[in-house]
């Protein structure tokens, strides 16, 4: 039991670094959270208009789930299996990206943070995610969009994969970032949600 525990807890710890509020801070960009729709997630550090900060908040907000996922199984042992391991460190990383301790637990809606994950567990799916949000986002210009369906779109994926355990995380992580993105659903059943492109969605 302590080993699942310190799978979850290391998962956490790489999910919990707020990487698009650190690097906008060192690069110069000012407090993410008070720009756009204040998320610390890429799409609003791209409303910034650095391109390049944007990308790598969105690389590094992705590697750190696939690193929980892929660091996690070290820790096997003969009662707790690798397998495991790695879906509780991924529901870790997920868990920490949205509530991180320190930022009083305000943190991102995961979109990043979920294909990182998918890519450690499941590379087949985490293409699947790929095409749906790029299919969604060249579609539309809703970055949320292509991210609420991709999201939903996973467990089902996985299940087809035949990965039923992750495809059943897969859903609850799914609802979470649903859950998180509750400000984004109003504003594209408003149509108001501002499109990838624009460099702020005033009042957002
Ligand atoms: O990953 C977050 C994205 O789906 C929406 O971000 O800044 O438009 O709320 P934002």
């Amino acid at each position: 039991l302590p080993v699942y525990a310190g799978a979850v807890a290391l998962g956490y710890l790489l999910g919990s670094i707020p990487f698009g509020l650190l690097l906008t801070r060192i690069a110069g960009a000012g407090d993410i959270r008070t720009i756009g729709s204040g998320n610390i997630g890429a799409t609003n550090v791209l409303r910034t208009g650095r391109k390049g900060l944007a990308a790598a908040t969105l690389l590094l907000d992705a590697l750190k789930g696939t690193a929980a996922v892929l660091v996690a199984p070290l820790l096997a042992t003969a009662a707790a299996p690798g397998p495991d391991l790695a879906l509780l460190a991924g529901l870790g990383a997920f868990l920490g990206h949205l509530f991180p301790v320190w930022l009083r637990f305000r943190g991102g809606k995961g979109v990043a943070t979920f294909i990182g994950v998918l890519i450690g567990l499941s590379p087949l799916a985490a293409v699947g995610f790929g095409l749906v949000w790029l299919a969604v986002a060249f579609t539309t210009r809703y970055s949320s969009l292509a991210g609420l369906s991709a999201s939903a779109a996973t467990p089902l994926l996985l299940w087809l994969a035949g990965m039923s355990e992750a495809a059943i995380l897969f859903a609850g992580l799914a609802l979470l970032s649903w859950i998180k993105h509750a400000a984004n659903l109003k504003r594209l059943l408003a149509g108001t949600e501002s499109k990838i492109g624009k460099r702020t969605g005033a009042g957002q």
